[in-house]
């Protein structure tokens, strides 16, 4: 989602900024654009469509000169994208330009008030209202920082803000609310970014922003202010992954390189929590006593962390004996939740800045709930505001479909369901050690599903064409199949629906015609037969059939089907961990097939910062 990178300095800010926006490419962008203020003022370029269009179109900045500005990748919320729209926001005077990562919910209001006061608007956006009400106030009061003041006062929503004005050509102006924002502090130069990967280049010192907090950036430091507009100063954070984590490193695309990371990234969540065979969360500080007292257990999440809560459900249900309530963040925010002390719920999130897993991480906390967060993102929002976080440990990801980030979640999630049964007194010791000892192995057999990448390319042949794939599975093979279909459709483009499979007589079997592409999932043992029966079924409606299944089944399936893949066996809980890689795979091949922009797929965001 829209992405704001800043530079003051010594040097030309335009080349900085471009470099900075283009390692915010994959939060997701539909147009760009930069504001630099030179010698004779604020001068901007923006352009709908990729950020190589901007670059041209001022040849790499070159065009633009001067130390000092603002850059942002906007996704479009109002209005639709195009040039005009692009942001920086200019002011009537011509001296104030605003970049916005967020929504001002209450802009029509604001728009109509400033219209009666002889104000005129060139775009839809929420945004230029900011710019034009900075100038209302700066013209009435003449103090910039008072007329931020006054703005912030007014506005209503969710906001990552950089300004810029041109009467103070060496200060950029931050601030933010319910949306991301960190400073970098450099050498006679400091930045401003929405994320971590835009300033890795440059800078490894960063603070992050509060809701609130205002920050003036000159060449000479950064000042800080809090909520009132008191001085204060700040925790620095040292980022400490390397810039090639941020990097394609050989690999046609991100995905494809995170699919491939996820041995060593599922090895890191997990390998050291495990000592000794015992599970250790040092990181997790709840009392056995506090752990034993949980009343009720709510994961709550969106898009893949969600499904990840899905699997998580069946997991926890099992090794706790207890009710576990699996919500859409969106959902959960809304409905007035019976959630309160004594519960606890674990709030799932690769960035930690959903902004309504956020809301309903802090609707749950405002209720007395103990919140547990499952983060990929040090020090994002989200993680800042837990109880407790336990962290994925991923390293940077990139691409806007997740893949490596799920993998984590879910082996963090598992971890801490056997280390809360034991707890408990609910898991037996067996079922412990054989679990503790497959995680232990998941990343080795996961090596072996990603070396048959061949084969699963030319699986994905059999849907390439098609537009419409099934999957189906039941249990944790159902909860699977919900994350393979949105990896399928977010990717390709190709509609795709998941369903438990002992539901699919009930209604959409209809759908099946000959030749339709299902991808039945068969890994869960228990539930094998059952698995079988509804491939015969959808197989007599003509269905093509690629089935998922484990090794010591494959020879079974394959008698019955067109395609199958296996994955090695392991304990049943830890299934998904594997089933999840051949399926990301599949998508993956078809949507190259397809020719799709894999990466950066039409609509999507990486980091959902409005709702
Ligand atoms: C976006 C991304 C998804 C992600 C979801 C939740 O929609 O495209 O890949 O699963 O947000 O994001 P989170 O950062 O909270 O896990």
């Amino acid at each position: 989602m829209c992405g704001i990178v800043g530079f003051v300095g010594k040097q030309d800010a335009a080349p900085i900024l471009l470099d900075g926006l283009r390692r915010l490419e994959y939060r997701g962008y539909d147009s760009a654009g930069i504001a630099v203020c030179g010698e004779e003022g604020i001068a901007i370029a923006k352009s709908r469509g990729r950020l190589q269009v901007l670059s041209d179109a001022t040849r790499g900045g070159a065009d633009l000169p001067g130390v000092m500005g603002i850059g942002h990748t906007r996704w479009a919320t109002h209005g639709e994208p195009n040039d005009i729209n692009a942001h920086p926001h200019l002011s009537r005077s011509g001296k104030i330009a605003v970049v916005h990562n967020g929504i001002i919910e209450n802009y029509m209001e604001l728009k109509i008030s400033l219209l009666e006061k002889g104000y005129t608007f060139r775009s839809e956006t929420d945004t230029e209202v900011v710019a034009q009400l900075l100038d209302y106030y700066y013209e009435g009061c003449g103090d910039f920082f008072e007329a931020l003041n006054c703005t912030l006062n007014a506005v209503d929503g969710a906001y990552a803000l950089g300004i810029i004005c041109a009467d103070y050509p060496d200060r950029i102006y931050a601030t933010r609310k319910d949306a991301p924002l960190l400073l970098g502090y450099g050498e006679g130069e400091n930045y401003l970014a929405s994320d971590v990967t835009a300033l890795i280049r440059y800078t490894r010192d960063i603070v992050y922003m509060d809701d609130g907090e205002v920050a003036v950036l000159s060449d000479k430091g950064i000042r800080l202010y809090d909520r009132m507009l008191r001085p204060m100063e700040k925790e620095h954070h040292h980022i400490d992954w390397e810039i090639d984590a941020a990097e394609k490193g050989g690999y046609a695309h991100f995905m494809l390189k995170e699919i491939m990371e996820q041995p060593r990234a599922v090895r890191e969540a997990t390998a050291a929590r495990i000592q000794d065979g015992r599970i250790v969360l040092s990181d997790l500080s709840m009392t056995p006593e506090q752990i034993r007292a949980i009343r009720k257990l709510y994961i709550v999440a969106c898009g893949s962390s969600y499904h990840v809560g899905m699997v998580g459900k069946y997991n926890l249900e099992r090794l706790l004996r207890r009710n576990v309530e699996v919500c859409l963040a969106s959902e959960f925010r809304y409905s007035d939740p019976i959630v309160g002390e004594g519960d606890l719920v674990i709030i799932i999130s690769q960035s930690g800045e959903t902004l309504d897993t956020m809301a309903a991480l802090r609707e749950a906390k405002k209720r007395g709930a103990r919140i547990l967060s499952i983060v990929n993102v040090v020090g994002s929002s989200i993680a800042r505001e837990s109880h407790d976080v336990l962290y994925t440990w991923a390293g940077p990801e990139i691409a806007v479909a997740t893949t490596k980030a799920y993998s984590t979640q879910m082996a963090v999630l598992n971890l801490l369901g056997l280390y809360f049964g034991d707890v408990m007194g609910t898991v037996d010791y067996e079922t412990y050690e054989n679990a503790v000892r497959g995680i232990l192995a998941l990343p080795e057999q996961m090596e072996t599903i990603l070396a048959k990448k061949d084969r699963i390319r030319e699986m994905a042949k059999l849907c390439v064409d098609h537009d419409d794939v099934f999957f189906i599975g039941r249990n944790l093979d159902y909860a699977l199949s919900l994350e393979g279909s949105l990896k399928l459709k977010e990717i390709s483009y190709i509609h795709s629906e998941a369903y438990a499979s002992g539901e699919l007589k009930h209604g959409t079997i209809s759908l099946i015609e000959d030749g339709t592409p299902v991808i039945a999932l068969g890994t869960y043992a228990p539930l094998f037969d059952k698995a079988m029966s509804n491939v015969v079924e959808v197989q007599a409606r003509g269905a093509k059939l690629i089935a998922l299944t484990t090794d010591s089944h494959a020879a079974a399936m394959a008698e019955r089907v067109d395609a199958v893949i296996s994955i090695p066996d392991t304990e049943a809980m830890l299934l998904p961990q594997l089933g999840v890689v051949p399926l990301q795979m599949l998508a993956y091949y078809i949507a190259l097939e397809r020719g799709c922009d894999i990466d950066k797929p039409r609509n999507l965001a990486k980091s959902v910062t409005v709702e």
